[in-house]
């Protein structure tokens, strides 16, 4: 048992925030507590992320201002950036005490305690994926009413650009029982809708008795628990939409229609360069897919702006490609290259300047697409599942359409949990508003 206190930050991608839920978890049932301020721990945990460089630099500002304030604290550096730096991070700065990887945050108490008993630093970055699934079934105490569950990991795509192949390893899939446990602890506990989280998460894939359940199964899975009233999955990648997948979108009422499918590139060229095994073309068959089997369903995706030899012409075709699908949602990076990755060995000879011009240009064009879509919400009725209530005013609520659409909305009947008609009176690109 440690009696001591704990704060978790996170970074990056929606597994990491998961992670930090278990970590608490972990952390709590040995007898540590969390606390609300990073200043009052005695023990800093950074959920880190290594994405991109400006993600992966950020922990080591964030630690320098904790340590400016006080020396006495244990730090621990978990996630992505500790899985690929090792134990250089010690080298970089002095203060941490640990370094732990993704895929061990089981043996996280037992390094506090050590850490702090023989006052020595302490570093894990083995990959024994199947052992944090074992460990990860530890229940999560969170009560939101939207809750993610990671259900695989890792990834053996190799996109050339992309440093999860290495941080997070091979693709590993989790047990189809423990998730539908943990969907059915999480929905006892006020959650209405499951997000299932993988940094590949269509690739899910559990061989069990010699049959293999694939995301769809689990999807089937859960929708039979009643509690639960909507699912969604991210992120997906597009060789892995399989046509049981898509053909499920017509098929189960619980799977909503919106669909985070990052396309990154509209060029055949560059989607070549980045090793992303599909084309313009097969990325475009699939939406229509989609769209014939549930043509209310909207797409979102990511985007990298000047990727390594990214011509006019090539970014021309992105915005081809994003007028043509109207993503309804995205996001949008300039490339960063990343130490150890396939594009880093490549010339990168955009100027910053037209890189920045391009991420404007690609944003402003997402953004009017947003507009319009919200637009046509106005004066209608949609379907929000309420998730919270305003503190200051407990007449507003904040809710999602199925179409992931962030809702503002004014009522004296909602209920936290509930799917309400939502009648929409304005909009802007980001969000809608309305009453009840
Ligand atoms: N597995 C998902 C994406 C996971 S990473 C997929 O294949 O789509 C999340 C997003 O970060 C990626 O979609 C990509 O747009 C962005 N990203 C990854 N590496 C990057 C890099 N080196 N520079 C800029 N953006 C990057
Ligand atoms: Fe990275 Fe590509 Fe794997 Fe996505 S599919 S995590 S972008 S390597
Ligand atoms: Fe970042 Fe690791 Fe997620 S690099 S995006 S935290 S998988």
């Amino acid at each position: 048992m440690n009696s001591k206190s704990f704060f978790v930050k996170s970074y990056g991608c929606q597994m990491n925030f998961y992670d930090s839920e278990k970590i608490t978890s972990i952390l709590e049932n040995k007898g540590m507590t969390e606390k609300e301020e990073i200043n009052h721990a005695d023990v800093v945990i950074f959920n880190t992320c290594n994405i991109r460089d400006k993600a992966a630099h950020k922990v080591y500002s964030d630690i320098g201002r904790v340590t400016k304030l006080s020396k006495d604290k244990t730090i621990a550096v978990v996630g992505c950036v500790a899985q690929a730096e090792n134990s250089e991070m010690f080298n970089k700065n002095n203060n941490i005490d640990i370094v732990l990887g993704p895929q061990s945050y089981h043996l996280l108490p037992q390094m506090i305690n050590d850490s702090e008993k023989n006052k020595e630093k302490l570093i894990n970055t083995d990959f024994i994926i199947n052992e944090k699934f074992d460990y990860i079934n530890e229940e999560k105490k969170s009560k939101g009413v939207s809750s993610a569950i990671t259900i695989q990991e890792g990834c053996d795509k190799f996109c050339s650009f992309c440093v999860v192949p290495f941080t997070r390893g091979p693709e590993y899939s989790r047990h189809f029982n423990d998730i539908k446990l943990e969907a059915e602890s999480v929905s006892a506990r006020g959650a209405s809708e499951i997000i299932l989280l993988g940094q590949n998460v269509n690739a899910y894939n559990y061989s069990y008795k010699g049959k293999n359940h694939d995301l769809t199964h689990l999807i089937n899975l859960i929708s039979e628990i009643n509690e639960v009233k909507r699912i969604r999955y991210t992120t997906s990648h597009p060789i892995n939409m399989s046509e049981e997948l898509i053909k499920l979108h017509s098929e189960n009422n619980k799977l909503m229609p919106f669909l985070h499918l990052p396309v990154q590139s509209g060029s055949d060229q560059i989607l070549k360069k980045m090793n992303r095994k599909y084309s313009s073309y097969d990325y475009r068959k699939i939406i229509e897919k989609l769209k014939k089997y549930n043509p209310n369903i909207e797409i979102s995706s990511d985007f990298i702006i000047g990727y390594p030899g990214e011509t006019e012409k090539d970014f021309d075709e992105t915005l081809k490609l994003v007028e043509e699908i109207k993503f309804t949602q995205s996001y949008s990076f300039i490339y960063s290259e990343r130490p150890g990755t396939k594009s880093a060995s490549e010339e990168d000879e955009i100027s910053s300047k037209v890189k920045k011009e391009r991420l404007s240009v690609l944003q402003e064009k997402l953004k009017d697409i947003q507009l319009e879509y919200n637009k046509s919400f106005y004066d209608k009725s949609v379907k929000v599942l309420v998730e919270n209530q305003s503190i200051s005013n407990p007449r507003y609520f904040f809710g999602r359409t199925p179409f992931m659409q962030s809702v503002y909305l004014e009522s004296d009947r909602v209920k936290i949990g509930e799917e309400m008609d939502v009648k929409i009176t304005s909009c802007n690109h980001k969000s809608l508003y309305g009453i009840a």
